[in-house]
């Protein structure tokens, strides 16, 4: 490959985050797996340009990727579970002016408190600790961490954990602006994954909770108002991670990770995984008008789905990864040893479920072409588990599913490199689905950098037509977006 770029300029922010030589020295005494390796936090906050290509990067690809993840920002002075870190930014700007980087934490009101005392103040979701009374008047029993995914709608850009309402930042300085809750009108928590609705452009999302009701369904119109909010009775509290759309329906899937709060205070999991109860698919017209329709199916964890569809004589097609029990752990036993693979719910229009493994090979964190989101769709993408071990994991590459074929390619970064989710970024001159790059963000761990990498989606196998190195290692994180210049 050839390499274009000037020498980076990296630079602090004048109002940036860093950690003192007191708070580092924490961190040196931390021996904690899930901020080691791949996970390991940065400590600062930095803006650079003219980063070295290497690679032609495509002409069309003109944005931003912006990706979320976990990063707390002091060291944990108890238990620490991966979802618990604080919100760090990380964003890619390709153009004209060449390739920029900048990452910044969520300011979350509970970061913040933490921050001003020096010291943490919460426990988390393998040790539940409360926070001092006037830090809990103010913040509440656990942080609004926003560190789960990065969405725009309604030109509104949003950082979501699905404990908590948005929080919404500015998409080109990724300050924090605050907490969005829809002007006081979204009632509880909303998922780090809501699905738009490519012919409205409406956003379809749920909200769960300890405390009835347990599910809450909710429609925001393309221009950004909270249009309908209808509850779901559950006979229990749930741990629901994500759902599907498609064009008349929206798919909620019920299944018996079991949301324990009393458990949780007592310092116990406070997610279990009970079997017993069963597990069924919720079908809800995308109004969320009449009555949900409930179909058992065998008892599964689904983290993640790649899409839905629906026909015209109301059959549905939902795809995603799913394990055949709760694939984390959430207290001292590790995670079932069980890995995700790529499956098929087929619904008939009298509800009977048909399912179908797709893939042998574990993956997840699947993505499309968000133009198809709720249709029929051929081609889908998902990252490759390379080491599946109780539950902890690599992402070794980026899988692409024809799913018309039934036929799969895979690339695979080298041994050293752990990838990420692969979104995808739409070719702006393109007409077929697979016209466009999947970005993702690959990370060195023996030489400890990254790199964007940008891989044309039409030729999945071939790997990165172009790699943007980061200047710093980006640590491992959730979930990500490309969003166009235009
Ligand atoms: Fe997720």
């Amino acid at each position: 490959m050839n390499q274009t770029g000037l020498t980076p300029k990296v630079e602090p922010p004048t109002d940036g985050l860093s950690l003192d030589d007191a708070a580092l020295a924490d961190w040196t005494r931390c021996g904690v797996p899930h901020l080691l390796g791949q996970y390991r936090p940065v400590h600062d906050e930095i803006d650079a340009t003219d980063l070295l290509v290497e690679g032609e990067l495509p002409e069309g690809l003109t944005g931003s990727y912006l990706r979320n993840g976990p990063n707390p920002l002091l060291a944990p002075h108890g238990p620490y579970h991966l979802f618990d870190g604080d919100a760090m930014l990380h964003g890619v700007t390709l153009g004209q002016s060449g390739a920029s980087y900048r990452n910044r934490w969520v300011r979350s009101a509970g970061m913040m408190a933490e921050a001003e005392a020096g010291r943490p103040l919460f426990g988390g979701l393998a040790g539940f600790r409360p926070p001092p009374d006037d830090v809990m008047a103010k913040v509440g029993m656990m942080k609004n961490t926003a560190n789960t995914n990065i969405v725009s709608h309604a030109g509104r850009m949003l950082a979501l954990m699905e404990a908590s309402p948005p929080t919404q930042v500015d998409p080109d300085t990724l300050a924090t602006l605050g907490v969005f809750d829809y002007d006081g009108a979204l009632a509880g928590a909303m998922t780090a994954h809501p699905k738009v609705d490519p012919a409205t452009g409406n956003m379809h999302f749920f909200g769960y909770g300890p405390f009835p009701p347990y599910l809450r369904y909710h429609v925001v119109s393309a221009h950004g108002d909270l249009l309908t909010s209808v509850e779901i009775d559950l006979p229990q509290a749930v741990m629901m991670h994500d759902f599907a759309i498609t064009d008349k329906h929206a798919l909620f899937f019920d299944l018996p990770a079991v949301f324990d709060v009393n458990a949780l205070m007592e310092g116990k999991p406070f997610t279990r995984w009970e079997p017993d109860l069963g597990a069924r698919i919720g079908v809800l017209a995308l109004d969320g008008s009449g009555q949900v329709r409930w179909s058992d199916i065998d008892p599964c964890y689904v983290f993640h789905f790649l899409n839905a569809s629906e026909d015209a004589a109301g059959n549905i097609d939902v795809v995603g990864c799913r394990s055949s029990s709760l694939p984390v752990s959430f207290g001292d036993q590790p995670a079932a040893d069980v890995s995700p693979t790529l499956h098929r719910w087929h619904i008939d229009a009298a509800g009977t479920v048909t399912t179908t493994q797709l893939d042998d090979r574990p993956g997840d964190f699947p993505r499309i072409n968000d133009a198809l989101t709720g249709r029929t769709n051929r081609f889908g993408y998902v990252g490759w588990l390379r080491d599946v071990v109780q539950g902890d994991a690599t992402f070794g590459g980026v899988t692409a599913w024809d799913l018309e074929r039934n036929e799969s390619v895979t690339w695979e970064c080298a041994p050293a490199e752990v990838c990420g989710e692969p979104s995808f970024a739409a070719d702006p001159e393109g007409t077929a689905e697979n016209d466009g790059w999947l970005v993702t963000l690959t990370t060195d761990l023996a030489r400890d950098h990254s790199y964007l990498d940008v891989i044309d989606a039409r030729d999945v196998a071939a790997g990165p037509v172009a790699r943007v190195k980061m200047p710093r290692r980006v640590p491992f994180g959730f979930h990500g977006n490309w969003f166009a210049a235009d």
